[in-house]
């Protein structure tokens, strides 16, 4: 169900990680409620360039849901109910690489899910299995390099790896390690299932990660501590923001990607919302 107080329908959403918590300040809230429960916060709806958006942040105000708590699902469907069909997702990472210092940002292209015990799908009880070789919207990413060229943002990183880690807890100096020696660039708690959630919606979803931190495995007497990447994060967040709000502009009205296309044949065994 959707508040009474129906704001027009969103076309892009943005889901906010930490400590990105509002989007716009002239927005009103859309309460929706889904079959796989609540999601972590009201919905703000809102217009960034002439285009409807709605905004959630991943952890609730307050940041009251931790990564291996927040109901992905839930989230998606929300968005999805409230129109939106390309999805930003700013989100605090880690760095596997040294030249990769905090404060950079990078547009990730691919994925690997570390995480365990999350429920990941919405296909629960149908054999059906998305595509997902490529993650991420490449309408999207471009959107956001694009955005970035035309910006003082400062140099955005176009490519790399990110690992989802289950949480809530660091990796150890080993496993960061062993991260960077795959080939990995990132490391984060909140990509995954939100990504493959988003496939399975057929939504387009595009991580916008900015460096808090580096990675245990990067400096031999480092660990990282939750007080840095929040403060790293706070104080990029202005930045991080103008990006997204710039790439709202650059995204095309219409969707020729394969996100729209991800359920094609496919016997979905339920509604889209
Ligand atoms: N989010 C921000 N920094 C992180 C790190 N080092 N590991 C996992 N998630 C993170």
């Amino acid at each position: 169900s959707v508040s009474p107080a129906l704001p027009e329908p969103a076309e892009i959403g943005v889901i906010g990680g930490t400590g990105f918590y509002e989007l716009l300040s002239d927005a009103a809230e859309m309460r929706v409620s889904t079959p796989y429960g609540e999601p972590s916060d009201v919905l703000t709806v809102g217009v960034v360039a002439g285009r409807r958006v709605a905004f959630l942040p991943r952890h609730g105000r307050g940041h009251a849901h931790p990564p291996h708590r927040i109901n992905y699902r839930a989230n998606l469907w929300a968005l999805r109910m409230a129109g939106v069909r390309r999805l930003l997702a700013p989100c605090a990472v880690g760095s596997l690489r040294r030249e990769l210092g905090p404060g950079t940002v990078v547009v990730p292209d691919q994925v690997v899910d570390r995480t365990s015990g999350r429920t990941g799908t919405f296909f629960d009880g149908a054999a059906l299995h998305v595509s997902f070789a490529d993650p991420y919207c490449e309408t999207g990413r471009t959107a956001v390099l694009k955005a970035a060229a035309g910006s003082d943002t400062g140099p955005v990183v176009d490519g790399g790896t990110m690992v989802v880690i289950e949480g809530p807890r660091f990796s150890s100096r080993a496993e960061s390690r062993w991260y960077a020696a795959a080939g990995w660039s990132l490391v984060n708690m909140t990509g995954m299932p939100e990504a493959a959630l988003a496939r399975e919606l057929a939504l387009c979803y595009t991580p916008v990660a900015l460096v808090t931190d580096l990675d245990a495995g990067v400096d031999a007497e480092e660990s990282v501590a939750q007080q840095d990447v929040h403060e790293v994060f706070a104080r990029n967040v202005r930045r991080l923001r103008g990006l997204v709000l710039d790439t709202i502009a650059e995204l095309p009205r219409e969707r020729t990607c394969r996100c729209a296309r991800a359920l094609d044949g496919m016997e979905v065994p339920f509604d889209l919302p």
